[in-house]
Protein backbone atom coordinates (compact mmCIF):
# COMPACT_ATOMS: atom_id res chain seq x y z
CA UNK A 1 0.00 0.00 0.00
CA UNK A 2 2.74 2.51 0.75
CA UNK A 3 4.08 2.31 -2.69
CA UNK A 4 0.98 2.66 -4.05
CA UNK A 5 0.28 5.73 -1.73
CA UNK A 6 3.70 7.31 -3.13
CA UNK A 7 2.66 6.52 -6.80
CA UNK A 8 -0.68 8.35 -6.14
CA UNK A 9 0.84 10.94 -4.38
CA UNK A 10 -1.71 10.27 -1.33
CA UNK A 11 -1.86 12.97 1.01
CA UNK A 12 -5.33 12.74 2.79
CA UNK A 13 -5.81 9.25 3.48
CA UNK A 14 -8.08 6.79 4.83
CA UNK A 15 -8.19 3.85 6.80
CA UNK A 16 -10.96 1.59 7.90
CA UNK A 17 -10.00 -1.22 9.87
CA UNK A 18 -6.97 -0.71 11.68
CA UNK A 19 -6.99 -3.51 14.44
CA UNK A 20 -3.68 -3.90 15.96
CA UNK A 21 -2.37 -0.56 14.20
CA UNK A 22 0.59 -2.48 12.21
CA UNK A 23 -0.74 -0.58 8.74
CA UNK A 24 -1.96 2.64 10.62
CA UNK A 25 2.28 2.78 11.60
CA UNK A 26 3.37 2.56 8.20
CA UNK A 27 0.87 4.97 6.70
CA UNK A 28 1.24 7.68 9.46
CA UNK A 29 5.24 7.44 8.63
CA UNK A 30 4.45 7.75 5.06
CA UNK A 31 2.17 10.73 5.53
CA UNK A 32 4.40 12.70 8.28
CA UNK A 33 6.99 12.74 5.54
CA UNK A 34 5.04 13.96 3.07
CA UNK A 35 2.89 16.93 5.18
CA UNK A 36 -0.22 14.41 4.76
CA UNK A 37 -2.77 13.22 7.54
CA UNK A 38 -4.05 9.67 7.84
CA UNK A 39 -7.63 9.26 9.33
CA UNK A 40 -7.66 5.68 10.88
CA UNK A 41 -11.11 4.26 11.60
CA UNK A 42 -11.92 1.25 13.67
CA UNK A 43 -14.86 0.78 15.91
CA UNK A 44 -12.47 -1.98 17.90
CA UNK A 45 -8.83 -0.54 17.51
CA UNK A 46 -6.58 -3.46 19.31
CA UNK A 47 -4.06 -0.74 20.60
CA UNK A 48 -3.40 2.28 22.02
CA UNK A 49 -4.10 4.93 20.10
CA UNK A 50 -3.57 7.71 22.15
CA UNK A 51 0.37 6.94 22.21
CA UNK A 52 0.68 7.00 18.37
CA UNK A 53 -1.42 10.13 18.17
CA UNK A 54 1.17 11.34 20.62
CA UNK A 55 3.74 9.71 18.64
CA UNK A 56 2.35 11.63 15.32
CA UNK A 57 0.34 14.17 16.52
CA UNK A 58 0.00 16.08 12.90
CA UNK A 59 -0.09 13.34 10.58
CA UNK A 60 -3.34 11.38 12.19
CA UNK A 61 -6.67 11.19 13.42
CA UNK A 62 -8.03 7.91 15.15
CA UNK A 63 -11.73 7.84 15.06
CA UNK A 64 -13.37 4.92 17.22
CA UNK A 65 -16.56 4.54 15.15
CA UNK A 66 -18.48 2.78 12.62
CA UNK A 67 -16.74 3.62 8.80
CA UNK A 68 -20.46 4.40 7.51
CA UNK A 69 -21.24 6.80 10.13
CA UNK A 70 -17.31 8.43 9.97
CA UNK A 71 -17.28 9.09 6.16
CA UNK A 72 -19.66 11.10 6.12
CA UNK A 73 -17.86 13.78 8.13
CA UNK A 74 -14.72 13.26 6.31
CA UNK A 75 -12.80 15.89 3.66
CA UNK A 76 -12.03 14.94 0.20
CA UNK A 77 -8.74 11.95 0.15
CA UNK A 78 -6.56 10.66 -2.13
CA UNK A 79 -6.23 7.39 -1.10
CA UNK A 80 -9.06 5.08 0.96
CA UNK A 81 -7.80 1.42 1.85
CA UNK A 82 -11.28 -0.30 3.12
CA UNK A 83 -10.35 -3.14 5.66
CA UNK A 84 -13.52 -3.33 7.92
CA UNK A 85 -16.46 -4.98 8.09
CA UNK A 86 -16.35 -7.76 5.33
CA UNK A 87 -19.92 -7.86 4.11
CA UNK A 88 -21.88 -6.54 1.43
CA UNK A 89 -23.80 -4.04 3.03
CA UNK A 90 -20.95 -2.14 4.69
CA UNK A 91 -18.70 -2.50 1.55
CA UNK A 92 -21.32 -1.57 -0.87
CA UNK A 93 -22.33 1.82 1.22
CA UNK A 94 -18.76 2.56 2.37
CA UNK A 95 -18.26 3.02 -1.43
CA UNK A 96 -21.63 4.96 -2.01
CA UNK A 97 -20.81 7.11 0.91
CA UNK A 98 -16.63 7.76 -0.53
CA UNK A 99 -18.80 9.23 -3.86
CA UNK A 100 -21.29 11.18 -1.90
CA UNK A 101 -18.37 13.04 0.01
CA UNK A 102 -16.53 13.77 -3.63
CA UNK A 103 -19.41 14.93 -5.14
CA UNK A 104 -17.44 17.15 -7.40
CA UNK A 105 -14.34 15.93 -6.58
CA UNK A 106 -12.15 13.19 -7.94
CA UNK A 107 -12.36 9.92 -6.49
CA UNK A 108 -9.58 8.75 -4.00
CA UNK A 109 -7.52 5.61 -5.24
CA UNK A 110 -9.28 2.63 -3.37
CA UNK A 111 -8.01 -0.41 -1.93
CA UNK A 112 -10.41 -3.26 -0.92
CA UNK A 113 -8.85 -6.24 1.32
CA UNK A 114 -10.59 -9.72 1.89
CA UNK A 115 -12.43 -9.76 -1.86
CA UNK A 116 -11.23 -13.46 -2.54
CA UNK A 117 -11.82 -16.02 -0.66
CA UNK A 118 -13.26 -16.57 1.91
CA UNK A 119 -15.46 -13.25 2.24
CA UNK A 120 -15.25 -12.19 -1.63
CA UNK A 121 -18.62 -14.01 -2.24
CA UNK A 122 -20.03 -14.43 1.49
CA UNK A 123 -20.66 -11.88 4.20
CA UNK A 124 -19.09 -11.52 7.75
CA UNK A 125 -20.10 -9.54 10.52
CA UNK A 126 -17.89 -7.78 13.34
CA UNK A 127 -21.63 -7.02 15.36
CA UNK A 128 -24.24 -8.49 13.14
CA UNK A 129 -26.75 -5.39 14.45
CA UNK A 130 -25.34 -2.80 13.64
CA UNK A 131 -26.50 -3.97 9.62
CA UNK A 132 -30.16 -4.10 8.78
CA UNK A 133 -32.09 -7.43 9.05
CA UNK A 134 -33.40 -7.26 5.21
CA UNK A 135 -29.11 -7.37 4.67
CA UNK A 136 -28.14 -10.08 6.99
CA UNK A 137 -27.54 -13.37 5.69
CA UNK A 138 -27.90 -16.37 8.02
CA UNK A 139 -24.24 -16.86 9.65
CA UNK A 140 -22.46 -19.10 12.15
CA UNK A 141 -19.72 -18.80 14.33
CA UNK A 142 -18.62 -22.05 12.22
CA UNK A 143 -15.15 -22.19 10.22
CA UNK A 144 -14.75 -22.32 7.31
CA UNK A 145 -13.20 -25.07 4.81
CA UNK A 146 -11.58 -25.54 1.11
CA UNK A 147 -12.15 -26.25 -1.30
CA UNK A 148 -15.68 -25.68 -1.91
CA UNK A 149 -16.04 -23.51 0.77
CA UNK A 150 -18.95 -25.25 2.60
CA UNK A 151 -18.87 -24.52 6.23
CA UNK A 152 -17.21 -26.86 8.63
CA UNK A 153 -18.69 -28.80 11.42
CA UNK A 154 -15.45 -28.58 13.55
CA UNK A 155 -11.92 -27.35 11.75
CA UNK A 156 -11.81 -24.91 9.56
CA UNK A 157 -10.88 -20.72 9.13
CA UNK A 158 -11.72 -18.10 11.45
CA UNK A 159 -14.19 -20.08 13.88
CA UNK A 160 -15.81 -17.81 16.42
CA UNK A 161 -16.57 -15.15 13.59
CA UNK A 162 -20.17 -14.60 12.65
CA UNK A 163 -19.27 -16.32 9.25
CA UNK A 164 -22.29 -16.27 6.34
CA UNK A 165 -23.76 -20.01 5.97
CA UNK A 166 -24.37 -19.17 2.09
CA UNK A 167 -21.61 -18.57 0.23
CA UNK A 168 -22.52 -17.04 -3.31
CA UNK A 169 -25.94 -15.40 -4.62
CA UNK A 170 -26.86 -11.70 -4.41
CA UNK A 171 -25.75 -9.10 -2.13
CA UNK A 172 -23.16 -11.53 -0.49
CA UNK A 173 -19.64 -10.30 0.20
CA UNK A 174 -17.01 -8.02 -0.82
CA UNK A 175 -16.08 -8.76 -4.30
CA UNK A 176 -20.27 -8.55 -5.13
CA UNK A 177 -20.21 -5.28 -3.17
CA UNK A 178 -17.65 -4.01 -5.33
CA UNK A 179 -19.08 -5.33 -8.89
CA UNK A 180 -22.13 -3.71 -7.45
CA UNK A 181 -20.60 -0.42 -6.51
CA UNK A 182 -19.10 -0.53 -10.32
CA UNK A 183 -21.80 -0.96 -12.02
CA UNK A 184 -24.12 1.91 -10.83
CA UNK A 185 -20.46 4.45 -10.56
CA UNK A 186 -20.50 6.92 -13.06
CA UNK A 187 -16.84 7.29 -12.99
CA UNK A 188 -14.10 5.44 -14.97
CA UNK A 189 -12.10 2.97 -13.01
CA UNK A 190 -8.88 1.22 -13.97
CA UNK A 191 -9.91 -2.48 -11.79
CA UNK A 192 -6.82 -4.56 -10.46
CA UNK A 193 -6.98 -7.38 -8.88
CA UNK A 194 -4.72 -9.37 -6.91
CA UNK A 195 -5.35 -12.66 -6.46
CA UNK A 196 -3.50 -13.22 -2.98
CA UNK A 197 -3.30 -12.72 0.62
CA UNK A 198 -7.38 -12.88 1.15
CA UNK A 199 -7.92 -11.04 -2.54
CA UNK A 200 -6.95 -7.18 -2.67
CA UNK A 201 -8.55 -5.10 -5.17
CA UNK A 202 -7.55 -1.52 -6.22
CA UNK A 203 -9.60 0.76 -7.97
CA UNK A 204 -7.83 3.55 -9.82
CA UNK A 205 -9.94 6.66 -11.33
CA UNK A 206 -9.05 7.31 -15.41
CA UNK A 207 -9.05 10.66 -14.05
CA UNK A 208 -5.99 10.31 -11.32
CA UNK A 209 -3.97 7.99 -13.71
CA UNK A 210 -4.40 10.83 -16.55
CA UNK A 211 -3.53 13.29 -14.25
CA UNK A 212 0.02 11.15 -12.77
CA UNK A 213 2.22 9.68 -15.28
CA UNK A 214 3.88 7.76 -12.09
CA UNK A 215 0.69 6.16 -11.02
CA UNK A 216 -0.17 5.05 -14.49
CA UNK A 217 3.12 4.05 -14.28
CA UNK A 218 2.81 2.32 -11.00
CA UNK A 219 -0.52 0.77 -11.90
CA UNK A 220 1.09 -0.86 -15.48
CA UNK A 221 3.59 -2.48 -13.59
CA UNK A 222 1.38 -3.69 -10.91
CA UNK A 223 -0.83 -5.39 -14.26
CA UNK A 224 2.27 -6.52 -15.53
CA UNK A 225 2.48 -8.87 -12.35
CA UNK A 226 -0.26 -10.11 -12.52
CA UNK A 227 0.40 -12.02 -15.65
CA UNK A 228 0.66 -14.99 -13.82
CA UNK A 229 -2.25 -14.58 -11.89
CA UNK A 230 -3.82 -18.42 -12.28
CA UNK A 231 0.03 -19.52 -10.51
CA UNK A 232 -0.80 -16.23 -8.15
CA UNK A 233 -4.57 -17.76 -7.53
CA UNK A 234 -2.72 -21.18 -6.88
CA UNK A 235 0.08 -20.07 -4.37
CA UNK A 236 -2.84 -18.38 -2.39
CA UNK A 237 -4.85 -21.60 -2.21
CA UNK A 238 -1.97 -23.74 -1.13
CA UNK A 239 -1.93 -20.66 1.42
CA UNK A 240 -5.01 -21.10 2.58
CA UNK A 241 -5.16 -24.96 3.70
CA UNK A 242 -2.14 -24.37 5.42
CA UNK A 243 -3.70 -21.43 7.43
CA UNK A 244 -6.67 -23.65 8.25
CA UNK A 245 -4.20 -26.26 9.32
CA UNK A 246 -2.39 -23.73 11.38
CA UNK A 247 -5.32 -22.23 13.00
CA UNK A 248 -6.82 -25.98 13.82
CA UNK A 249 -3.20 -26.86 15.77
CA UNK A 250 -3.23 -23.19 17.30
CA UNK A 251 -7.16 -24.07 18.15
CA UNK A 252 -5.52 -27.45 19.76
CA UNK A 253 -2.58 -26.08 21.35
CA UNK A 254 -4.63 -23.25 23.10
CA UNK A 255 -7.34 -26.09 24.52
CA UNK A 256 -4.33 -28.81 25.16
CA UNK A 257 -2.11 -25.36 27.40
CA UNK A 258 -5.74 -24.86 29.23
CA UNK A 259 -6.06 -28.38 29.82
CA UNK A 260 -2.38 -28.79 31.86
CA UNK A 261 -3.56 -25.39 33.70
CA UNK A 262 -6.16 -27.31 34.96
CA UNK A 263 -4.81 -30.64 35.67
CA UNK A 264 -2.08 -28.40 37.56
CA UNK A 265 -4.12 -26.45 39.68
CA UNK A 266 -6.10 -30.08 40.76
CA UNK A 267 -2.70 -31.57 41.56
CA UNK A 268 -1.60 -28.59 44.30
CA UNK A 269 -5.08 -28.79 45.67
CA UNK A 270 -4.63 -32.66 46.03
CA UNK A 271 -1.10 -32.30 47.00
CA UNK A 272 -1.89 -29.82 50.00
CA UNK A 273 -4.82 -32.24 50.73
CA UNK A 274 -2.63 -35.25 51.27
CA UNK A 275 -1.82 -36.05 54.54
CA UNK A 276 1.86 -35.41 55.50
C1 LIG B 1 -9.43 -7.40 9.25
S1 LIG B 1 -9.27 -6.25 10.52
C2 LIG B 1 -8.23 -4.99 9.87
C3 LIG B 1 -6.79 -5.39 9.70
C4 LIG B 1 -5.84 -4.24 9.40
N1 LIG B 1 -6.27 -3.44 8.29
C5 LIG B 1 -4.43 -4.76 9.12
O1 LIG B 1 -4.02 -4.79 7.97
O2 LIG B 1 -3.76 -5.16 10.07
C6 LIG B 1 -10.84 -5.51 10.57
C7 LIG B 1 -10.99 -4.41 11.59
O3 LIG B 1 -12.17 -3.68 11.23
C8 LIG B 1 -12.84 -3.25 12.40
N2 LIG B 1 -14.25 -3.03 12.03
C9 LIG B 1 -15.23 -3.93 11.93
N3 LIG B 1 -16.37 -3.36 11.51
C10 LIG B 1 -16.09 -2.05 11.33
C11 LIG B 1 -16.85 -0.92 10.90
N4 LIG B 1 -18.13 -1.04 10.56
N5 LIG B 1 -16.24 0.28 10.85
C12 LIG B 1 -14.92 0.42 11.20
N6 LIG B 1 -14.15 -0.62 11.60
C13 LIG B 1 -14.72 -1.83 11.67
C14 LIG B 1 -12.61 -4.37 13.39
O4 LIG B 1 -12.69 -3.89 14.72
C15 LIG B 1 -11.19 -4.86 13.03
O5 LIG B 1 -10.22 -4.26 13.86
Amino acid sequence: MRPLAVAADARTILEVGSESGLSSRVLLNYAAKVAGHLYSVDTHPGFDTDALQAEFPDSGTFIRGMSLDVIPSLPTLDLALLDGDHNWFTVYHELRELERIHDNAVMPVIALHDSDWPYGRRDLYYDPETVPTEYRHPYSPAGLLLPDAKVAREGGINQGMNNGVVEGGARNGVMTAIEDYLSDSPHQWKILHLPMYFGVTILIPEARLQARPQLREYADWLEKQLHGSELIALGERLRLAETIQAQALHEELRSARARIRELEAQLTVNMQAAPE
